[in-house]
């Protein structure tokens, strides 16, 4: 049974815990309150040793999220969506979950749906998604990392376009610009996350966690301090229990038990 919040549910399956944005009538725009509960249920999952990766999708066929909540927009002054986007950022918390996150985009990923799935690690889309940061067309721009995560992931040239048209456009083009990891028929995108999920969360939880930042480090430091900054997190391995098991467990042709230690 999932776990109901006021915009989220939470589904634990095995070690994976799946996270739906919960307002399909508003094609799971994100507003306050979801951006609240969602960084909220980050902090609990970050300690539940219970859980290995998070999978975030949306209610519902049509959307994964529609953006932000455009509703809310009206009458707020800068400094109070400076708070909303600072002070409760959903995607700062995803960016620096100490696990890995998954995005399933089951329908419309625009805006700050296209940013909360350019702040998780993997991106598997339904061949019925669709993208864009149409925020131009309302006169503003990206806020919650479209024109730097973006960027990052599929150059200059193809952000530029994308935030500067706000065009929408489909899955298949979001594969061949590197947006997303996969695409698959809407009937196998349940399967196809929880094949890779399943498969991740039986890793070693802290060579994850180190795995993740040391490839975060790559477009976030010059490529000497990226070098090194990986060197001491591969060191780092080298003080764990996990790291014993699974050279053991190589050496013995067995599977590793990794404990997270
Ligand atoms: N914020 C607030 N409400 C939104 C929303 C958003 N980002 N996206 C959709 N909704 C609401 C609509 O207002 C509508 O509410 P209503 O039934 O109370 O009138 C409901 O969701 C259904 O939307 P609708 O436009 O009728 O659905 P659709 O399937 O025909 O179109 C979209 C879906 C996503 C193409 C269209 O809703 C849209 O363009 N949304 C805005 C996308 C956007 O600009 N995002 C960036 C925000 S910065």
């Amino acid at each position: 049974m999932p776990e109901t919040y006021e915009t989220l549910l939470l589904e634990r399956r095995g070690r994976v815990a799946i996270i739906t944005i919960n307002r399909p009538d508003k094609r799971n725009a994100l507003n306050i309150k979801t951006r609240e509960e969602g960084a909220a249920l980050l902090e609990e999952l970050r300690g539940d040793n219970s859980v290995g990766v998070v999978v975030f999708t949306g209610a519902g066929d049509k959307a994964f999220i529609a953006g932000a909540d455009i509703a809310e927009f009206a009458g707020r002054t800068s400094i109070t969506q400076r708070d909303v986007m600072m002070g409760r950022s959903l995607f700062t918390a995803i960016d620096s979950f100490p696990k890995p996150v998954i995005a399933m985009i089951n329908g419309y990923c625009l805006g700050g749906g296209c940013e909360l799935a350019l702040a998780c690690d993997i991106r598997i889309a339904s061949e019925t998604a669709s993208f864009g940061q149409p925020e131009i067309n309302l006169g503003i721009i990206p806020g919650g990392g479209g024109t730097q995560r973006l960027t990052r992931l599929v150059g200059e040239g193809k952000a530029m376009e994308m935030i500067l048209t706000g065009e929408i456009f489909d899955a298949a083009t979001a594969f061949s610009i590197g947006l997303v990891n996969h695409v698959v028929p809407a009937a196998q995108l349940e399967a196809k996350t929880m094949e890779i999920a399943n498969r991740i969360a039986d890793k070693s939880p802290i060579a994850l966690q180190l795995a993740k930042e040391a490839v975060k480090l790559a477009s976030r430091s010059n490529l000497d301090e990226g070098l090194r900054r990986e060197v001491d997190l591969f060191a780092l391995c080298f003080s764990t229990e996990d790291k014993d098991e699974g050279v053991s467990a190589f050496l013995e042709k067995r599977k590793p038990a990794f404990k997270g230690k």
